[in-house]
C-alpha cells in the first residue's frame, strides 16, 4: 500500500520581509538538496504567497515544497477590510492553517467561525491544517481531553467523510508553543490517540485513514525525531524553528518515508 508521507509545515508567523522570505525559502530548498522523503508545507505571511508561488515554479529539482496561508476568512467575500478568502488564497497555496491558538486567543476567533472557515477551505481545494489543543489551566484540570474534542466536534460539524480526507489536524497545546517546553512523549500520544479516535468514530475507519495528526509546540532540530517517531504522529507543525533554514531542514530529514502515517 502506498502510504502518504508525513508532513512537515513550517509556519512563519508575523516573520520576515517579502525579500527576506524569498531567501529563506531558497536557502531551505538547497539545503533539502534532492530530499523527497516528506511533504514540506511553508506557511508564511499572505502578503509573501505570490512572489514565494514564483520562486517555488523556478525550482528545478527536488524537494518539492508547498505553500499554505496562515489564515482566511471565515467570509467569502464582501465588506471585510483586512480579510483575505480562500478563493484568493487557492491560486497561490495548496494548504491554510485554520484555528491557529495565537488566533483564537489574542483575535477571538471562536469555533463557528472556524467551521465556516474550514468549509471555505474545503470549498476552494484548499487542505485545511486545522489547529486544536488546550491551555495551561485546562490541563491542570483535568480538561485537556475534552477542550480537544469539543474544537473538534464544532469545528469539523460541517465536513463530510468525503472530505476530511483533505484535512490536517494539528495538536498544539497552547502551553508549548513558542515556550521551549514541549509536551511530553505520553501527553502527545495520548492526545494524539484520542484525537485519532475521535475521526474514527465520526467519519468511520476507511474516511479517517488519509488525515494526518500533527504535532506542534516548540519542535526544534534537536526533539523533531523523537517526537515524529511517536505513535500517531504524522508530522509536526513548525514555527520558530521553521525560519532557520539549517535547522529547519534538520526537522524534515528526520521524517523517515518509509514510515507512513498513523491509520
Ligand atoms: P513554535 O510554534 O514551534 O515556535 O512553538 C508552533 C506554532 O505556533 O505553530
Amino acid at each position: 500500500m502506498n502510504l502518504p508521507q508525513k508532513i512537515i509545515i513550517g509556519n512563519w508567523k508575523l516573520n520576515e520581509t517579502v525579500a527576506e522570505g524569498t531567501v529563506i525559502l531558497s536557502k531551505l530548498h538547497q539545503e533539502l538538496n534532492g530530499f523527497n522523503g516528506a511533504n514540506v508545507v511553508i506557511c508564511p505571511p499572505a502578503t509573501h504567497l505570490y512572489a514565494l508561488h514564483r520562486e517555488l515554479a523556478g525550482f528545478r529539482s527536488l524537494p518539492k515544497l508547498e505553500l499554505g496561508a496562515q489564515n482566511i476568512s471565515d467570509f467569502e467575500s464582501g465588506a471585510h477590510t483586512g480579510e483575505i478568502s480562500a478563493a484568493m488564497v487557492s491560486g497561490l497555496a495548496h494548504y491554510t492553517i485554520i484555528g491557529h491558538s495565537e488566533r483564537r486567543t489574542h483575535y477571538h476567533e471562536t469555533d463557528e467561525q472556524i467551521t465556516k472557515k474550514v468549509a471555505n477551505a474545503l470549498r476552494h481545494s484548499l487542505v485545511p491544517i486545522l489547529c486544536v489543543g488546550e491551555n495551561q489551566i485546562a490541563r491542570h484540570d483535568g480538561k485537556a481531553n475534552q477542550v480537544v474534542l469539543d474544537q473538534l466536534n464544532t469545528d469539523l460539524a460541517d465536513v463530510t467523510a468525503a472530505e476530511v480526507k483533505n484535512i490536517v489536524i494539528a495538536y498544539e497545546p497552547l502551553w508549548a508553543i513558542g515556550t521551549g517546553n514541549f509536551a511530553k512523549p505520553a501527553q502527545i500520544e495520548e492526545m494524539l490517540r484520542l484525537i485519532r479516535n475521535a475521526l474514527v468514530q465520526r467519519f468511520g475507519k476507511p474516511a479517517s485513514t488519509e488525515i494526518r495528526v500533527v504535532y506542534g509546540g516548540s519542535v526544534d532540530g534537536e526533539n523533531a525525531k523523537a517526537i515524529l517517531n511517536l505513535q500517531g504522529c504524522d508530522g509536526l507543525l513548525v514555527g520558530g524553528a521553521s525560519l532557520k533554514p539549517k535547522e529547519f531542514a534538520t526537522i524534515v530529514r528526520t521524517a523517515n518515508p518509509q514510515a507512513g502515517i498513523s491509520a
